[in-house]
């Protein structure tokens, strides 16, 4: 889905219609000044903290465009998947559940990145009615994160609105010890194994690296996942704060996006991957602690060059 007016040239529509992915422009949906005032004060939070450049170098505006994934556009059930998740498992499991499923989230009504829906025009026109026209107490309804906690954004209030007139069926945690208390579930399903920005503590854990094996999606939800160094360098560690547990996805990621290019340039031929399998006995992934600190330096002389985004006064 590209909003109209977006940035989305001729030789990527191209590419992504011979990859047989439907293009469809959807309107813009601008956010209320409450919002847009709520997202810009969080930008500067974040910058008082200097980690604005690490964390959302760019501004949030165009995501909205995720809530017409309940338009009708002739489909009975929606999967909606974020920009930043990595696919590496069979999703059809993810089809069969009912809809509205989706995954707890630490500080939103569910987590808006990974949501099996069924389209409907009622739904539709209300979230996009809240989006545009939502005041400061619909914020103070729907978002429920401490005084300075970062992380308000659209998905705020579409869940918050959402769990309020339907039952969300929730995808079930791999710790068994979180389903056995649901209060405490950390969003580590199969389906959206989500990696916040604690990924080093969790990396930690000899747990978290069986999940990250297990799961069908790894969503790098919270932070910014650094798509131009990804394209660019197969060894980028695409996220600031996560090189160990997932270097080898960082990899995938890279290696996938330029087998699809790979593709767009031979259309319909029948194309053999133009990468070699991950050898997991050879290399599993974690990168050695020497590693990681070269990793950390090398990530901050690129991100000196990061695109500084959208000004606030353009907004
Ligand atoms: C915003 O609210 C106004 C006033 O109630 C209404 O006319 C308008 O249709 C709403 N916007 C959207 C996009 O629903
Ligand atoms: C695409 O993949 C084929 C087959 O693996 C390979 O021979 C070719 O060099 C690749 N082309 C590009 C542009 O990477």
């Amino acid at each position: 889905m590209v909003p109209t007016k977006s940035r989305l040239s001729d030789s990527w529509r191209r590419r992504f219609v011979a990859l047989g992915i439907k293009v469809v422009e959807v309107p813009l949906v601008p956010p209320s000044t409450s919002l847009l005032k709520a997202m810009v004060s969080e930008r500067r939070d974040l910058e008082k903290q200097g980690l604005l450049e690490v964390l959302q170098p760019l501004s949030y505006g165009g995501a909205f465009a995720k809530v017409h994934a309940w338009d009708q556009l002739g489909y009975e059930k929606v999967l909606l998947l974020d920009g930043d998740v990595l696919v590496k498992g069979d999703l059809s499991g993810l089809l069969k559940q009912r809809p509205v499923s989706a995954s707890k989230d630490l500080a939103d009504a569910f987590n808006y990145g990974v949501v099996v829906l069924a389209p409907d025009a009622a739904i539709h026109g209300d979230l996009v009615n809240l989006l545009t026209n939502a005041t400061e107490e619909d914020l103070r309804r729907y978002n429920r994160r401490k005084a300075n906690a970062v992380g308000l954004c659209d998905q705020t209030l579409v869940a918050g609105r959402l769990a309020e007139s339907q039952k969300i069926n929730f995808l079930e945690d791999m710790r068994k010890s979180s389903r056995q208390n649901p209060a405490k579930w950390l969003m580590s399903t199969e389906y959206n194994l989500v990696v916040s920005y604690r990924a080093k503590e969790r990396c930690d854990l000899p747990g978290e690296r069986k999940r990250v094996d297990k799961a069908r999606i790894i969503h790098f939800a919270n932070n910014w996942l650094n798509f131009e160094t990804l394209a660019k360098d197969r060894d980028s560690p695409g996220r600031i704060d996560s090189p160990r547990c997932y270097k080898a996805a960082f990899r995938y990621w890279h290696d996938v996006y330029h087998h699809a290019l790979n593709l767009t340039d031979r259309r319909g031929a029948t194309a053999e991957p133009a990468y070699a399998p991950l050898d997991f006995e050879a290399d599993d992934g974690l990168a050695t602690p020497e590693e990681v600190q070269a990793v950390f330096l090398d990530f901050q002389s690129r991100s000196k060059s990061f695109d500084k985004g959208v000004p606030e006064q353009e907004l």
